[in-house]
């Protein structure tokens, strides 16, 4: 048994899950999904990428010193992105928003769970997951989706040839574990949201895809049930957004990874006209 083969057992897909034939792609040749690559003016290092190289001080001085400028050009170009109170001013560069996350106390939740949990992976990734909030499991590492709905989002990942981390970035609407597995309120979402829409800015992935109801309305505004949300293209500020199951539901409905595999294709090929 093969890798691919193997994911797709885990997943309960084999041998059903296989990608549509196109024209350009014959089925079972799972594409590549990395689409053609941003134009240059839009890469700027980020933080990471400058701070970890072995570089004498002035030249990384000099690397964070673009690095900064690149982020200041491109901050008119976010703010419409983000409608937030003239009271509260999300931060603008990554650095600045990590920061802002971790001392947030916008609502009840800081006050009830170890640490934020903001995202993880590639800062310019054209993928991007979003889910709904930390669990227990998250709020532990600090990272999103790392419990068994996250190994199961690993698993739908590798499916369409991606992985965590590379090209791809997972964050959730909220940054902070609601007690008791309850889901965020509505205000608790509406207060942290623009954090998510910085997020999205910072990033400019090519395509979205939002895991469940709670993803899916905040990040669209729109109320309706999930169902109806599947299988349509929905836009964010000019970025597609494709809407699927929550992982954590698809582990209490096996039977509904045939749905999330049909909408990981229409990811997929949303991705390759991107
Ligand atoms: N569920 C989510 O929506 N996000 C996580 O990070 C983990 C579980």
């Amino acid at each position: 048994m093969d890798r691919d083969e193997a994911i797709l057992r885990e997943l309960n897909l084999y041998p059903q899950w296989t990608l549509r034939a196109t024209p350009e792609q014959p089925v079972g040749d799972v594409v590549a999904v990395m689409p053609a690559e941003k134009p240059a003016a839009a890469v700027a290092q980020s933080e990471e990428q400058v701070s970890v190289q072995e570089h004498p001080a002035d030249e990384v001085d000099h690397a964070y010193a673009a690095y900064v400028a690149m982020e200041a050009a491109r901050d008119e170009e976010r703010l419409p992105y983000v409608d937030e109170p003239a009271s509260f001013q999300v931060a603008k560069t990554w650095p600045e928003l990590k920061q802002q996350v971790r001392d947030c106390q916008r609502c009840d939740l800081r006050a009830g769970c170890k640490q934020t949990v903001l995202g993880v992976g590639d800062e310019q990734a054209d993928w991007m997951f979003i889910g709904e909030a930390p669990g227990a499991e998250e709020d532990e590492r600090g990272e999103p989706f790392v419990g068994e709905a996250g190994k199961l989002l690993d698993n739908m990942l590798a499916a369409i040839k991606l992985q965590r981390g590379k090209q791809v970035y997972i964050a959730n609407v909220v940054k902070c574990r609601p007690p008791e597995k309850h889901n965020p309120s509505t205000e608790q979402a509406q207060q942290c949201l623009p954090y998510l829409a910085r997020q999205i800015e910072l990033i400019q992935p090519k395509v979205i895809v939002a895991l469940g109801k709670v993803a899916a309305l905040n990040l669209l505004g729109e109320e309706g049930a999930l169902d109806e949300l599947r299988g349509v293209l929905h836009d964010y500020h000019g970025i597609p957004v494709v809407v699927s199951y929550h992982p954590a539901y698809l582990l209490r409905r096996p039977t509904a990874k045939a749905q999330a595999w049909q909408d990981l294709c229409f990811a997929v090929d949303v991705m390759q006209q991107a």
